[in-house]
């Protein structure tokens, strides 16, 4: 691909032009192009609320899109609420992704906020492709497609953001089971996270144009939308990009970010299988009932070990723990997360309710007005596992991750050593590709906090998670969280009791937070 010349730089701030943001292939944003709506919006409460705001139709973010029914972003910017007028012209900015399961979203027939649709078709049914049971179907046509909402356990974040007086940039994404006209792969790993950072340095290119502060956004993310979002926030700025970025036509300026938001993030994948069967290796599978083959749970529980003792992660602001390893990595969980969230569900619960609760329940004694289990119990509740075995990378390669790491007319490889020599498909080399290293690289937040200690990441952390969640392992996020808060940076983290994959059971918090960090 031969250099691009870009057609709007950073300092393009001269506002006079109103041109459109394609037609010219510049991306400039033509602040005049948009349609005033009225909606009634409930807020994080449930309240409605009559919002009146400034819907800007989809525009692409990139001057060389593969594809702009993907590569493109709405914005929306509050008027007035409830009659009265909000000005948004510096408020901050919430980009919500509506990725899911790693597949494409688009916004390119949104006529108004919180209508991204997550595009579920074509995704495969191998064994292993996650079906995320989270995200109720809705929009039309019944399938997974839906609104932002829809991947975020029917919270639909873009609404409560623009109800709460926030500018809500809504961007598309290349997904993984995009193909073009010659059957090539052109969604895979990083597409998703190379259209994001385009959608930041479109925003950043147009300050002063575009409404909002372009120096306090806030991503929001679900599941593997969490991922993203938890990635953009930690490789703002990283040169591993720069080649994508060019090659699609991404604005030159920043694409850090302020905060990130992200619920239950499907992260670090190319250790997830060691950290699932570690943590739920011993669960028989939600399908099928049986238990795993337990000398491969053994295998890749040790490699979690191994990895985990590694990262010389320290428990979350001074844990009495310090270093978490597979060893104390149950007790850690228990105390700073499982118990407190256990405690704080039925606290709130009428007396009664919470004696019916806990007479079914009898892992639990309630001491103290406190909830006590073991480990044990607490796997025992959770009773099933979701997924198969290796979770992520299938021996099969029928997992929706081994999809994401397609390349070319290839629509799924290894990204492990452990299941490329392990595998079932007849590949000649039981070896990962060469570029696979690299891929894993631009995908992983893990890398850029760990590795890069990134300076250009963001510095305010709101990380959730169901305690039934058995999509990913409970580490995953734990050891994002502390990966952030052993670099000094803020981080909100915490676990929604009893409740499974993409629920979001506390928005009206997430925007307190917001307005906190960013106030
Ligand atoms: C999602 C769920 C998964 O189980 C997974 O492996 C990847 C993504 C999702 O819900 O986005």
């Amino acid at each position: 691909v031969g250099g691009i010349t870009l057609t709007a730089q950073a300092e393009n701030t001269g506002g006079t032009d109103s041109a459109g943001t394609s037609a010219d292939g510049s991306l400039v944003f033509d602040r005049d192009d948009f349609t005033k709506k009225t909606e009634s919006i409930a807020d994080a409460s449930g309240t409605e609320h009559s919002v009146t705001y400034r819907f800007y139709k989809a525009r692409d973010y990139v001057t060389h899109p593969s594809d702009s029914g993907h590569q493109s972003l709405v914005v929306s910017v509050p008027v007035t609420i409830d009659g009265k007028a909000v000005d948004a012209s510096n408020a901050p900015i919430v980009l919500a992704n509506a990725v899911g399961a790693y597949m494409p979203s688009t916004v390119a027939d949104a006529t108004g906020v919180g209508q991204a649709k997550l595009e579920m078709t074509g995704m495969g049914g191998g064994t292993g492709d996650p079906m995320p049971s989270g995200m109720p179907s809705g929009g039309t046509g019944g399938g997974m497609a839906g609104g932002t909402g829809a991947v975020n356990g029917m919270v639909n974040l873009a609404k409560l953001a623009l109800v709460a007086g926030y500018v809500v940039v809504e961007p598309g994404t290349r997904g993984r089971s995009l193909t073009d006209s010659s059957g090539t792969y052109y969604g895979t790993a990083p597409a998703v996270i190379v259209d994001l950072k385009a959608a930041v340095r479109y925003l950043r290119a147009n300050k002063g144009r575009v409404p909002g502060n372009v120096e306090r956004i806030v991503s929001t993310g679900t599941s593997a939308g969490g991922a993203s979002s938890a990635l953009l926030g930690a490789s703002g700025d990283s040169e591993i990009y720069e080649p994508y970025l060019r090659q699609a036509g991404a604005a030159d300026a920043s694409d850090a970010i302020f905060a990130t938001g992200a619920w239950c993030p499907i992260t670090d994948l190319e250790h997830a299988d060691g950290a699932y069967e570690w943590n739920w290796g011993t669960l028989p599978t939600q399908s099928t009932g049986k238990t795993v083959d337990q000398n491969v749970s053994k295998e890749l529980r040790s490699q979690f070990a191994e990895y985990q003792a590694s990262l010389n992660l320290r428990g979350l602001k001074g844990s009495r723990f310090g270093k978490i390893t597979a060893r104390n990595y149950a007790d850690y969980l228990l105390e700073h997360y499982l118990r407190p969230s256990a405690t704080k569900y039925l606290a709130a619960l009428p007396a009664s309710e919470r004696e019916t609760y806990l007479a079914e329940n009898t892992f639990i004694t309630w001491q103290n007005d406190r909830a006590v289990f073991t480990w044990e119990g607490y796997l025992a509740h959770v009773a099933r596992r979701k997924k198969t075995q290796p979770a992520f990378d299938a021996f099969d390669l029928s997992a929706g991750e081994n999809n994401e790491f397609g390349e070319g007319t290839t629509k799924a490889r290894h990204f492990t050593a452990y299941s490329a020599r392990n595998d079932t498909t007849g590949l000649s080399g039981k070896r990962v590709d060469s570029d696979i290293p690299e891929k894993l690289k631009l995908m992983n937040p893990m890398f850029h906090l760990l590795e890069e200690r990134n300076p250009h990441r963001s510095r305010h952390w709101w990380i959730r998670l169901g305690t039934s969640d058995t999509d990913t392992a409970l580490t995953v996020a734990a050891n994002l969280a502390m990966a952030v808060d052993n670099l000094g940076d803020e981080v909100d983290h915490a676990y929604y009791w009893d409740k499974g994959h993409a629920t979001n059971e506390d928005p009206g918090d997430f925007f307190k937070w917001v307005a906190e960090v960013t106030g």
